[in-house]
């Protein structure tokens, strides 16, 4: 890899020219059927998953209902359009899209640049304006574009493809894509051209982590705390913003860590201004994931208008502290504790960049309490693979 000056960077950085679809101006937060079901998918399973967020879920900001692959028939039909799966999905896509609508909420899509799906169902290649049109005429409000069966360099020109064919529809289609890691990695190729192409950006941090046969996040702690360190390479070069945002992968919450490990997880998720994309089985979940799924407070730091991703500003490879600032003037910490016994973690005002005289109250956005105002420092025993997570809010003029 090229390494730039960070005059450079900087340079390279503010002349992107960013997507301007007018989409996901926050993170996207929904729900995808792949963590969980893989192929294991039908209309039914979908359909009660969208009774559940709209119950239960969609009060606190989640909206996509996201098909991952399998969704696809194997043929195309005999005009050569796409088609759902004739088993799985018998009452075909637009039903399900309209039914996704009527509970409020939107309805994403999953396709693929190459011949075929990772899966093996047929891929967009060639097709770029046919099926996107087909993707509009269902209804459809989100896509998701992977990688498999597209060489490195094609992905480039394949994402932007898809995105012109998105855009000529005229319908509003947030657009996700997935190029491989290496494709991230560097900076003379998508990393720097993916706000002009897509909304999402999932880096593919799993090819680097190689954490299971898959290479997608698994439920383990060493999955998606390699995946966040990986992905933190990405964030240090000041992508993510409002209508442009990356993610490591979509969440495990709920499929089989601890409780601890979850709210970690869905709170490194939340401060790097990740999509929160639940991958859980919504319909069978303890009352302690919904709680996770659903701690308002939390996200709101993700949904912060301004976008900024978090910093990493502390780590000495068993602790870390990590700063987000949000658009009101305050920051949002997590004191992270890989460890597996219990460590006392301590912010510095420095790490935020207040000075150490500064008066700050500190809110623990996990017990919902306020902690009280403290000044130049804030210690805390932080449990095995847990968090705490504060808002830091600076009282202007002293105490
Ligand atoms: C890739 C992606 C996964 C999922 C599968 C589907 O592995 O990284 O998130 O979409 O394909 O086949």
């Amino acid at each position: 890899m090229k390494r730039f000056s960070f005059g450079v960077v900087l340079l390279l950085a503010t002349s992107v020219q960013c997507l301007d679809n007018g989409l996901i101006r926050t993170p996207p937060m929904g729900w995808s059927t792949w963590n969980k079901f893989h192929c294991g998918i039908n209309e039914t399973l979908v359909k009660e998953i969208a009774d559940v967020m709209a119950a239960k879920l969609s009060k606190f900001g989640y909206e996509y209902v996201n098909l991952d692959d399998c969704w696809l028939d194997s043929n195309r039909d005999s005009a050569g359009n796409l088609q759902g799966d004739k088993t799985t999905f018998p009452s075909g896509m637009k039903a399900l899209g309209d039914y996704i609508h009527s509970k409020g909420l939107k309805y994403g899509l999953y396709g693929d640049p190459g011949t075929h799906t990772c899966q093996g169902r047929p891929g967009n290649e060639g097709h770029e304006t046919r099926d996107a049109a087909t993707f509009a005429s269902w209804g459809c409000d989100y896509l998701k574009y992977d990688a498999c069966y597209a060489t490195a360099t094609y992905q480039l020109h394949a994402y932007q493809d898809m995105r012109d064919a998105l855009n000529k529809t005229g319908r509003p289609i947030g657009y996700s894509i997935c190029p491989d890691a290496s494709r991230c990695n560097d900076p003379n190729t998508v990393m720097w051209d993916a706000s002009s192409i897509a909304n999402v950006v999932m880096c593919r941090g799993d090819r680097l982590c190689k954490t299971d046969g898959a290479n997608d996040i698994a439920p383990t702690w060493q999955s998606w705390t390699c995946m966040l360190d990986v992905q933190m390479q990405f964030n240090s070069m000041g992508y993510a913003g409002p209508g442009h945002f990356i993610m490591p992968d979509m969440l495990e919450v709920g499929n089989g860590m601890t409780n601890d490990e979850d709210q970690s997880h869905f709170s490194l998720w939340a401060m790097i201004a990740a999509p929160l994309i639940a991958g859980n089985d919504l319909r069978n979940m303890t009352d302690e994931t919904l709680e996770i799924l659903t701690n308002d407070e939390v996200i709101a730091v993700n949904q912060d208008p301004m976008g900024k991703p978090a910093r990493r500003v502390y780590t000495n490879n068993i602790t870390e502290v990590w700063s987000r600032q949000l658009h009101t003037g305050d920051y949002a910490v997590v004191l992270f504790n890989k460890d597996e016994t219990v460590q006392k973690i301590t912010l510095l005002w420095r790490y935020i960049g207040l000075p150490a005289n500064q008066p700050a109250k500190l809110r623990d956005l996990w017990a919902h309490q306020d902690l009280g105002t403290f000044s130049g420092n804030y210690t805390s025993a932080v449990v095995p693979h847990g968090v705490k997570m504060f808002k830091a809010v600076q009282m202007r003029g002293g105490l």
